[in-house]
């Protein structure tokens, strides 16, 4: 018998229980339904407010700082994480990688191209090309550029290759020479660009012939040599790409190292990404450059060497601009 009512008893506890989460659910929604009237909704999470009200900032004119400036009363700069991650994930990789890729095109291009022709100095005469004034601006100005690309691609790209071989200590000091170098060669070079830019302009112009020589590739894959003034339509294109992009990163670069004069936090991040993606492109510029420039195209070095080039080389890539220099006779015997 007691036995049969202790049965009896677990069995109604246990038709019972299913009961048990419909009563909470009704408390639930009953709950709810009388926070909603009176005005709330969910319970307000105090941190939340607080976090929201601290990343929106606070209305103009109702906070105050000590710290006079602009930005001092903005205690949480979203949009420095956005550019961080902008910097960090895209232009930082993306442009190491292009850099790297422009090398890889021009060792295969090297590899698989027809050899150039070489000057081997037998016309036995020679055309000056450039005088001292002339190529002591463009190794002034290659000169600034190539340690401010080298400097700034340590900012750049220094901790993903180099801290990982040096370690932090060796790599905290390169990194803040960089700087400092970067900083201080930054307006040497704004003064370099502007004299090469005075001196170089009027032959930069585009002329008649310039379309025919870029149709034709300039006879980069054919070794044929196309017609050419005292500058072809290539150089033309690069010497315009240094002018406007170092203008662009000229005019990024002071609003970046003289953050004197009440400009932003944003517009200093839209600065920096300008002045970067404008450096990455100019020197991926240069790397095809400096080829041409040297073993690319064999006998050009001289033109920024000595100034002098051999009149069978000017004749075959600069042919208009030789038959001028002959016309008024400015080929002279080539030095013993
Ligand atoms: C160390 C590497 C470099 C070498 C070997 C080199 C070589 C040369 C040579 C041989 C010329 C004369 C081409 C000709 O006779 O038509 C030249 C012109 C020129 N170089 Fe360089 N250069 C170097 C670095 C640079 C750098 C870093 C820049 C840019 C910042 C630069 C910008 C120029 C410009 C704009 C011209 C004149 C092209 C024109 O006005 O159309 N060079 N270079």
């Amino acid at each position: 018998m007691k036995t049969g009512t202790t049965v009896n008893r677990h069995a109604t506890r246990q038709s019972t229980t299913w009961l048990l989460p419909v009563v909470w659910l009704l408390l639930t929604i009953c709950g709810t339904a009388v926070a909603e009237e009176q005005g709330g909704g969910a319970v307000p999470n105090p941190g939340i407010e607080l976090w929201r009200a601290v990343r929106e900032g606070p209305p103009p004119g109702v906070s105050r700082s000590q710290v006079e400036g602009i930005g001092m009363t903005t205690l949480i700069a979203e949009g420095g994480e956005r550019w961080r991650q902008l910097r960090s994930n895209y232009v930082a990789p993306w442009g190491g990688w292009a850099l790297v890729g422009m090398l890889g095109v021009l060792t295969l291009f090297h590899l698989v191209r027809k050899s150039p022709e070489r000057f081997d100095g037998s016309s036995g005469k020679v055309i000056v090309r450039f005088p001292d004034y002339d190529r002591i601006l463009h190794w002034f100005m290659a000169g600034t550029f190539l340690f401010l690309a080298i400097s700034g691609l340590i900012l750049l790209l220094g901790r993903y290759v180099i801290l990982p071989l040096v370690g932090p200590q060796a790599f905290g000091a390169i990194a803040s020479a960089s700087k400092e170098g970067h900083n201080l060669f930054g307006p040497v070079f704004i003064v370099s660009l502007t004299l090469f830019v005075l001196r170089f302009a009027q032959r930069n112009f585009f002329a008649r012939g310039d379309l025919a020589w870029l149709a034709k590739g300039g006879g980069m894959l054919s070794g044929k040599h196309v017609s050419a003034g005292f500058f072809n339509a290539g150089e033309k294109i690069l010497f315009w790409s240094i002018t406007f992009g170092g203008l662009a990163i000229s005019i990024s670069g002071l609003i970046l190292v003289f953050p004197l004069f009440g400009q932003s936090r944003e517009l200093m991040q839209l600065m920096l990404l300008v002045h970067g993606i404008a450096a990455l492109v100019l020197i991926a510029f240069t790397f095809g450059h400096m080829y041409l420039g040297s073993i690319g195209l064999p006998g050009s070095f001289n033109a920024m060497n000595t100034g002098k080039v051999d009149a069978d080389w000017a004749h075959a890539h600069h042919d208009r601009w030789h038959r001028e220099a002959e016309e008024k006779g400015l080929i002279e015997k080539a030095p013993s």
